[in-house]
């Protein structure tokens, strides 16, 4: 048995900034009431004509990645792709990645987990890591979700909150077991999954069918999110899921060298951080930059955490994530 490490880290953004302002020139809402209930000052949108996609701006993180772990795309075995908005209804961002970089025809597999989808997508690459079946396994989080938001008034709450970007890690081989990725503990509950969803179009909600039922009105190709539902269940799923992890490898809080939570409102990390009694240097938040951007929002931390020096090796360092499904998730790595 081996454990995995993360090599390499990279992320990236769209250039175009959307602060606050920008936003309550389109809906009725203020700068004050999203930094009050979120943190989030500015967000990262996709402008039509970047050449931003999903996939693309998963390659651009990739390579970084790639180039930081001191490889190459061809000592690439697997390509792990977390999403919930992929280019395509199908297939997948995985086969995309494959294709830009031009690498040779790996298995690509996507990982449709939202927020948890980074933590799940490093979960499985470290298994097949752990196996022994592979060597080094590109995992990658990106989401355009501007394309799909209502920014009308009647979107508000959901389409504030979220932005564009991508992180990728290249998660390689370790000898060592008692460092790289130590467990994950990853968890669901599929009876809260229309608290936070986007139900059409699927197959249940075809778009003719759609525009039949709601020629004006409730259009459910907009995500729902019932807000508050959603942060009661976070507060507590991170707390559990982060304790659940510290326990398996015997650790306590106090542990915790870096704490990287998934970016979904400040003020959920900052429960999480006095609930255990954590430091402003042990919380990494960069949701005031970014607003949330699900599957991505925690490789982009970790790379930025990273990139400024606040991880060194021999560090703990946890990542928890908790959204739509509900799903909600934990790795414990050692540096
Ligand atoms: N600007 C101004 N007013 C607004 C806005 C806005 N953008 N959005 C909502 N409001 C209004 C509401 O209409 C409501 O007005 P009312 O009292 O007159 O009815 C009032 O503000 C309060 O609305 P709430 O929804 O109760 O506000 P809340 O404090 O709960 O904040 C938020 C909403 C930010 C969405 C919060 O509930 C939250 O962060 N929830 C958790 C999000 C989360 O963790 N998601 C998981 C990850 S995402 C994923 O998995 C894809």
């Amino acid at each position: 048995m081996y454990n995995s490490k993360i090599a390499g880290l990279g992320a990236y953004v769209p250039e175009n900034v959307v602060t606050n302002d920008d936003l309550s020139q389109k809906m009725d809402t203020n700068d004050a009431w999203i930094q009050e209930r979120t943190g989030i000052k500015e967000r990262r949108h996709i402008k039509k004509g970047d050449g931003n996609t999903t996939a693309k701006m998963g390659v651009k993180a990739a390579q970084i990645a790639i180039e930081r772990a001191g490889i190459t795309k061809d000592d690439i075995d697997m390509i792990v792709f977390a999403t919930l908005s992929p280019d395509y209804y199908f297939p997948g961002c995985g086969v995309q990645v494959q294709h830009l970089m031009d690498m040779k025809t790996i298995p690509a597999l996507d990982v449709r987990n939202q927020c948890s989808g980074f933590v799940y997508a490093l979960a499985t690459a470290d298994q097949f890591i752990k196996t022994g079946m592979y060597k080094n396994v590109l995992v990658i989080g990106s989401e355009n979700h501007s394309g799909g938001l209502d920014f009308s008034t009647r979107g508000r709450s959901v389409s504030v909150i979220f932005g564009d970007g991508a992180g990728a890690a290249v998660l390689s081989r370790e000898e060592d077991t008692s460092k790289g990725v130590l467990s994950s503990h990853l968890h669901s509950q599929g009876e809260h999954a229309l608290e936070l969803c986007l139900e059409g179009p699927s197959t249940e909600h075809w778009v003719p069918q759609i525009i039949q039922e709601n020629p004006q009105e409730n259009i459910p190709y907009y995500p729902y999110m019932n807000g508050q539902f959603v942060f009661k269940n976070a507060v507590v799923r991170f707390s559990e899921v982060i304790m659940e992890g510290l326990g398996k490898n015997n650790l306590t809080p106090d542990d915790i060298d870096m704490l990287i939570p998934h970016q979904a409102n400040l003020r959920i990390s900052q429960f999480v951080q006095k609930k255990f009694g954590l430091s402003d240097d042990q919380v990494y938040n960069n949701i005031q930059k970014y607003g949330n951007t699900t599957a991505a929002s925690i490789p982009i931390a970790l790379t930025e955490a990273w990139e400024n020096g606040k991880i060194k090796e021999g560090d703990t360092v946890v990542l928890a994530a908790f959204g739509s499904g509900f799903t909600w998730a934990s790795s414990i790595i050692k540096w």
